[in-house]
């Protein structure tokens, strides 16, 4: 009798556990772990950039990608001047094995791709599904331009309400097509060189049915236990206001969100990066200063310290 009840209290515990925002670790992605995680897509950018996205062993052997025992890194070649009229600059497009729908994704980064004509993008798609299936971008941005920038894409008839409990500012509430619907971050900590100055931070990406929600910790700020010890249950309920909150209230998650990959890709100019080249402040024509110098992408380079899914 002592055992039944002590078992139903078990998992009475770990149903309210659950209903309470709270999440245990099924994937813990360390170093050469993203190997068996990821597969490198070596394909033709969709967005037209001076792109050349290489397989895991070209990547692998011109150290674009390098994993040690608590590193992970992708970059781009940062030493060839580049043909005008070859493939643009070798760079990195991962996509996860497996898939997710309802979890919470914790990225430790160490170090995000910088610099003018730069486009890292750190997001979960359908691919075989778009838009359809819906996207989750979680941290993006271009040229270098803090803060991050938090978007959703989807089919047609999925909006956002223009008040929502979050610490960032919407732009869009129409999650439709290229455009979506977007939260710029409260911190330009959250994005590039100044990223970089701090060490970077974690960033926590939460789907559950009826929301998605992004957070966003600095290195040095001040970090939910359960982030900075690695723990291996972690309760969102405890991490604060997020800085891009993404309710269901005109929008059906089940209808606009199918199972989706993690996608981890860095490309060159192209139909953002490309668009607002000059008006960010970067010097000459994008291509240009992709095919010519190639020390100005020493910068533009991923190091994840772990990549912790909890379901
Ligand atoms: C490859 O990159 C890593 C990380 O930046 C570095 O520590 C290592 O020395 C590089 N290896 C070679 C052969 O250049
Ligand atoms: C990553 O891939 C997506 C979709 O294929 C594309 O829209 C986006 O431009 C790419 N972003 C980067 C940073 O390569």
């Amino acid at each position: 009798m002592k055992i039944y009840l002590a078992n139903i209290l078990t998992i009475l515990a770990s149903a309210s556990t659950v209903l309470c925002g709270g999440y245990v670790l099924q994937d813990n992605i360390i170093g050469s772990g993203f190997y068996n995680a990821f597969t490198f897509e070596n394909i033709a950018d969709p967005t037209s950039g001076r792109v050349n996205y290489v397989d895991q062993a070209t990547a692998q052997s011109q150290n674009l990608s390098y994993a040690s025992s608590n590193d992970f890194i992708l970059r781009a070649d940062s030493w060839t001047v580049l043909n005008p009229s070859g493939p643009g600059r070798n760079s990195f497009r991962i996509r996860s094995i497996k898939t997710y729908t309802t979890a919470v994704m914790v990225f430790d980064i160490r170090h995000m791709p910088e610099g003018c004509g730069t486009w890292p993008a750190v997001w979960t798609t359908d691919e075989s599904n778009w838009p359809n299936g819906g996207e989750v971008d979680i941290l993006e941005g271009v040229n270098n331009l803090a803060p991050n920038t938090a978007t959703l894409h989807t089919a047609s008839g999925c909006t956002m309400p223009s008040s929502r409990t979050q610490l960032g500012t919407a732009s869009g509430l129409d999650c439709n097509s290229a455009t979506g619907c977007t939260v710029h971050f409260p911190t330009t900590q959250s994005y590039g060189s100044q990223f970089n100055a701090g060490g970077g931070g974690w960033y926590a990406m939460e789907r559950t049915s009826s929301d998605i929600r992004v957070w966003f910790w600095p290195r040095n700020g001040a970090v939910p236990s359960d982030i900075q010890n690695g723990a291996t249950t972690i309760n969102t309920d405890n991490w604060g206001t997020p800085a891009a909150d993404f309710p269901n209230t005109d929008c059906n998650y089940a209808q606009y969100f199918d199972a989706h990959n993690i996608i981890i890709n860095l490309t060159f100019c192209g139909q953002w990066a490309g668009v607002v080249y000059s008006q960010d402040g970067c010097p000459g024509t994008c291509t240009d200063y992709v095919n010519n110098d190639p020390s100005a992408f020493s910068n533009a380079y991923f190091d994840f310290g772990s990549l912790r899914v909890f379901e």
